[in-house]
């Protein structure tokens, strides 16, 4: 298994949305992305934040934005994250019918893409789009809500993706996103994950940045020498 060093994405999800900028700015330096949830009510029943948050949280912070798109007609509204000034747009392939077709477009307007598989969605039929993408977003929940408790069973996707990467040698970040904490977070890694989200183990402790590298500690620990 070749894992390169992980990614730590905090979600804004679970931080306080009155306070966005500071709560942005108290895990600079810790962290590797910043995790924005975009979801509208259609496609999972929460709502959440749009675009011009994002564009305004975009001038408070150098963070790289890693958006996660939970939204129906992701063709309209995705390339507009880009122009944003997103790093990565993750869409969801339950919500698209040509994903390598608006992987595309991310990437012409700059951005890198990424492909979000949801809790009941089988990983096989997309292993062979992979090479369109730079991330690929595996649910460990059902998408929608923070604060759920992670299902370990969804680690075998996260092992088949890392299979096909490294025999295919592609260049992909594997990205796992619901319920990791301190006590799920070394599966995950060991599983093959190199990207992890933490909302509620990051903004739920009392020292973000300080669960952030503790998040981490732990993912590389859990892939050294593997
Ligand atoms: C849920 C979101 C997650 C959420 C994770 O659908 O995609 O990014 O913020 O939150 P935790 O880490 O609390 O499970
Ligand atoms: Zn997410």
């Amino acid at each position: 298994m070749t894992v390169p060093p992980p990614i730590i994405a905090p979600s804004i999800l679970a931080a306080d949305f009155a306070r966005l900028a500071e709560e942005v700015r108290a895990v600079e330096g810790a962290a590797d992305w910043l995790h924005v949830d975009v979801m509208d009510n259609h496609f999972v029943p929460n709502l959440t934040i749009g675009l011009p948050v994002v564009q305004s949280l975009r001038a408070a912070t150098e963070l790289p934005f890693d958006v996660h798109l939970m939204i129906t007609d992701p063709r309209r509204w995705a390339p507009g994250y880009a122009d944003a000034g997103a790093h990565n747009v993750t869409f969801h392939a339950e919500a698209c019918d040509n994903p390598v077709s608006l992987a595309k477009d991310l990437r012409a307007a700059g951005a890198k893409a990424g492909l979000a598989i949801d809790r009941d969605t089988p990983i096989e039929p997309y292993l062979e789009l992979l090479p369109s993408f730079d991330t690929l977003l595996i649910m460990t929940i059902k998408a929608g809500f923070g604060g759920q408790r992670f299902i370990p069973e969804l680690l075998d996707k996260v092992r088949a993706a890392r299979r096909h990467v490294d025999a295919g040698h592609l260049e992909l970040r594997i990205e796992v996103d619901g319920g990791i904490a301190a006590d799920t977070i070394e599966q995950a890694a060991a599983a093959g994950a190199d990207a992890f989200v933490a909302g509620t183990a990051v903004y739920g402790a009392e020292d973000p940045a300080e669960a952030v590298r503790r998040l981490r500690g732990l993912a590389e620990r859990a892939t050294a020498g593997a």
